[in-house]
């Protein structure tokens, strides 16, 4: 393998993916992404001026483009998607043409010029809400948002692509990341830089829905390894076997920050909303020899820091069009 195509690395996961793999491996990453609101170009600071890596800004769903670029790599890493689940409830659309249409072009495109590899980043979302056990990888798909749906759609052309045409494919299911760079939509950036910001935290519903939190290079790690010794065809599943509670995470970074616990404001809770999430994660680790490196104390305070250290990277997101969005969710509240 010498050229690798990962697409979405303008985002938070993606962007880290690429950093990390530059560091650990000699291969030119071609990083395809059509810098929506979330894609940042500021992510890659430092990684710009590298020969092996090449930015093309585009969308995985211009078939033109995806093909003439797919023709000259060895694998392709899925990371492109429309990510936030409260967006995908206000408009579901753009998922649908994102998330489905846009992976299964990349696919046809792989299928053409025959990749090696291809690598569908999905989501533990697609199995719905566990209300007790945990997720493995034969658990049914139940998806309860546009957005789980959207990403377990792809999921099952991915499938249909390895089993009608041989595809060589693998699906990742990971649990919610965090860590340097993630949008300050999703939860615990959103947290952090509000309580910096002394502005009010909210919390939806009751607040005892739970997550299984992974640092997000212990997801880039595992991705790494499947890429190179996962078995053809199969899926494997990543979670970081961190479970909490959202107002515990809510209430440490108060804490952490020495704020005060009155910033926390119970709001509607979202639609739908999946109770809990849990990720058995014993495929990987006992096939590829994976397991988190990161405790979650250990991450979040590093994560903490990096909110405080990068101030100006937030300050530019929130003073955007984020901003339209977040007095649209949160206006009056
Ligand atoms: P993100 O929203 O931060 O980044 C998504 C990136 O995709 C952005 O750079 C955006 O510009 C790009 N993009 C969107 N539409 C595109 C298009 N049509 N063509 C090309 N690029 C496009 O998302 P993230 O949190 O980094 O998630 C990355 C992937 O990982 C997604 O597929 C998501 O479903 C999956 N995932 C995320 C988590 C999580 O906790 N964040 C957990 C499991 C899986
Ligand atoms: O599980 C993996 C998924 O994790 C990924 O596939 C998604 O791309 C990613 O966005 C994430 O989805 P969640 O919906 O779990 O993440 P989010 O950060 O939006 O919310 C985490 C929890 O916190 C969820 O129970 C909703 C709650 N929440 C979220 C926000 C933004 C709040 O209570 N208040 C908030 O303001």
């Amino acid at each position: 393998m010498e050229k690798i195509l990962v697409t979405g690395g303008a985002g938070f996961i993606g962007s880290n993916f690429i950093r990390y793999m530059l560091q650990e491996h000699p291969y030119h990453i071609i990083n395809l992404d059509a810098l929506t609101y979330c894609g940042n170009l500021e992510n890659l600071r430092g990684v710009e001026d590298d020969p092996r890596y090449t930015f093309v800004r585009g969308s995985i769903t211009d078939r033109k483009l995806v093909d003439g670029i797919i023709k000259d790599v060895d694998a392709v890493i899925n990371f492109a998607a429309e990510s936030h689940v409260d967006r995908s409830i206000e408009d579901p659309e753009i998922f649908i043409r994102t998330n489905i249409l846009g992976t299964q072009t990349l696919l046809e495109a792989s299928r053409k010029h025959g990749v090696e590899r291809f690598i569908q980043i999905s989501t533990d979302e697609v199995y719905g809400s566990a209300e007790k056990g945990y997720f493995t990888e034969e658990t049914p798909l139940a998806p309860n948002s546009p957005y789980s749906a959207s990403k377990a759609s792809a999921d099952l052309m991915v499938r249909a692509y390895h089993r009608t045409y041989g595809l060589p494919v693998n699906i990742t299911r990971c649990s919610n990341n965090y860590g340097p760079y993630q949008f300050p939509e999703k939860l615990i950036p959103l947290m952090i830089t509000n309580a910096l910001e002394n502005k009010p935290l909210p919390v939806y519903g009751d607040g005892m829905n739970v997550r299984d939190w992974i640092h997000v290079l212990d997801h880039c790690r595992a991705v790494d390894l499947v890429l190179h010794r996962g078995r053809v065809g199969e899926v494997y599943n990543i979670g970081g076997n961190s479970e909490r509670r959202n107002i515990e995470i809510v209430e440490l970074i108060v804490r952490e920050l020495g704020r005060d616990e009155s910033l926390i404001r119970f709001v509607e809770d979202r639609p739908g909303h999946d109770r809990r999430y849990a990720i058995d994660a014993s495929k990987i680790r006992n096939e590829l020899g994976w397991k988190p490196l990161y405790s979650f104390e250990e991450g979040i305070r590093e994560t903490i820091r990096w909110y405080i250290d990068n101030r100006d990277w937030w300050e530019n997101i929130k003073s955007g069009e984020y901003l339209r969005y977040y007095e649209r969710m949160y206006g009056g509240r």
